[in-house]
């Protein structure tokens, strides 16, 4: 699968030295991070056929089943304060979306934040965290990206069946999950070159692609519950909401659903 995937990758891609492949690994996040505190270098990427661990936000785990996604984690180490990277994970998803495209053939949408989706299915996620020095300064960011390849409808959980799909499903052909990874390095790559200095092109491109600005959506934090719709995704990537009580936040925080996904109705 490594020299698949090195294949399908441009001349140009600076990296191709730091991919470390595993058909089966606990988490690929889990695993770079190992990488990241022993050393390892800016662009590094860790790709794994099969998670027995893989995990999401909020502790959720992310089914990755042998042979059928992509499970695919990169170290950055940007020279910059935490504070300048609120959008990241929107800069990631902006490059997924050109990642599917370039290697499936079709754009799929963003769920803010972090959720790739095709109509009322997730594709995939993202999950990004940042790591610190023992002084509190930036030392590197982790970003994890899984992508459904190859799946049908039967091969997810039935907890899940109804609301996950794969690029498979979308596009009615085999996909070559080779393809798809090198298109994800080479995004990230091209995502890394520009994060820091094509902010509003970036965000302005996440505002397009995210299905749910002009949606009724719910804000669940703990136990609260508040109804609301989405009005617009600001200038760090936060969702602004108008609340039923006409109040109108940024939300930054707390898990967002769309009405008519994922089980809200
Ligand atoms: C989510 O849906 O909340 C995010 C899912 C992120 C899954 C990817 S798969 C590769 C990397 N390794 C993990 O354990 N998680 C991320």
């Amino acid at each position: 699968m490594k020299d698949q995937i090195l294949t399908h990758v441009s001349p140009t891609y600076p990296w191709k030295e730091n991919l470390h492949f595993f058909p089966t690994i606990g988490s690929t996040n889990d695993h770079i991070r190992s990488l990241a505190k022993a050393g390892a270098p800016h662009g590094t990427v860790v790709i794994a056929d099969h998670q027995t661990g893989g995990h999401g936000r909020r502790g959720r785990s992310f089914h990755s089943p042998e042979g059928v996604g992509v499970y695919l984690s990169i170290l950055l180490r940007l020279q910059c304060q935490p504070t300048e990277l609120m959008h990241l994970t929107c800069a990631v998803a902006v490059a997924m979306c050109e990642a599917v495209e370039a290697s499936a053939g079709f754009r799929p949408g963003i769920k803010w934040t972090n959720d790739l989706v095709f109509g009322k299915r997730k594709l995939g996620g993202i999950l990004t965290e940042l790591g610190f020095t023992p002084q509190g300064k930036l030392d590197y960011a982790i970003i994890g990206v899984g992508i459904n390849c190859c799946q049908s409808p039967e091969d997810f959980p039935e907890d899940i069946r109804d609301m996950a799909g794969s690029l498979a499903m979308i596009t009615g052909r085999d996909i070559d999950r080779a393809k798809v990874a090198a298109a994800m390095m080479e995004s990230l790559h091209r995502m890394d070159t520009r994060l820091l200095t094509e902010k509003v092109r970036i965000l302005a491109q996440y505002k397009a692609d995210c299905i749910t600005v002009n949606q009724d959506v719910v804000l669940v934090r703990g136990d609260e519950k508040r109804y609301g719709h989405a009005l617009d995704v600001d200038a760090e990537g936060a969702l602004v909401v108008r609340f039923a009580d006409g109040s109108i936040e940024a939300v930054n925080s707390g898990e967002i659903s769309v009405r008519g996904m994922y089980g809200y109705v």
